[in-house]
């Protein structure tokens, strides 16, 4: 299954695909796209020879209104938001539908939306004196974080001493669980059965 990897920063879960491809053959990154001319992830992406696209309106940029058009040229099938910080427009995500999914530091529904992401995500959650926190993988709609949520897993922050603490043991489970449901996208698994969102074994 050809897939689009869609970053803003440093790549990590871009790289944890890229070992799961390595080891189970049924995905390709085929490309990369970022909302800034370079970062990080990028620099993940080229040591893979994969190609990189930025997004926007300068000079060089893929526009936004265009991305839609350049996914299906490249026969993209599904769309990883993996850190990427920018709404999708309607349009790719209408044309998309059901093939566009995101990973969230957190427990959807709660500590999401709009300026939640990256450590602004984590202190809300210690703040708030939660006793578990984890890792939400959901497809993407037109609003920040509120599409339909394929895979969950919990992390026990009872005894944190900071939000940073928190984004580090998330993130390790982030790692594991993205690469888990992109591959069973690419198994045909995941299905919506009932208008709930089903892994199959
Ligand atoms: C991850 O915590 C992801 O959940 C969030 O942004 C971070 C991206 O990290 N949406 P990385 O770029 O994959 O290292």
């Amino acid at each position: 299954m050809k897939i689009a990897v869609f970053v803003s920063g440093r790549g990590s879960n871009l790289q944890a695909i890229l070992n799961y491809a390595e080891e189970k053959k049924n995905i390709e990154v085929s490309a990369v796209y970022g909302d800034k001319s370079n970062c990080p992830a990028f620099d993940v992406a080229a040591r893979y020879s994969i190609p990189t696209f930025s997004l926007g309106n300068k000079e060089g940029c893929i526009s936004y209104k265009d991305l839609s058009g350049e996914l299906s040229k490249l026969k993209i099938e599904l769309i990883v938001l993996a850190g990427f910080l920018k709404l999708i427009p309607d349009e790719v995500v209408l044309t998309f539908d059901k093939r566009i999914i995101n990973i969230h530091p957190a427990l959807l529904p709660s500590f999401g939306g709009k300026g939640m992401f990256g450590i602004n995500v984590h202190r809300a959650v210690f703040e708030s004196s939660a006793k578990v926190s984890g890792v939400t993988v959901h497809f993407v709609d037109t609003t920040y974080d509120t599409g339909k949520i394929i895979a969950q897993r919990c992390v026990d922050i009872s005894d944190v001493k900071s939000p940073e603490e928190i984004a580090e043991r998330v993130l390790k489970v982030e790692h594991q669980l993205l690469p888990f449901v992109v591959c069973k996208f690419a198994d045909g698994k995941v299905k919506i059965i009932d208008n709930r969102v089903v892994i199959l074994e």
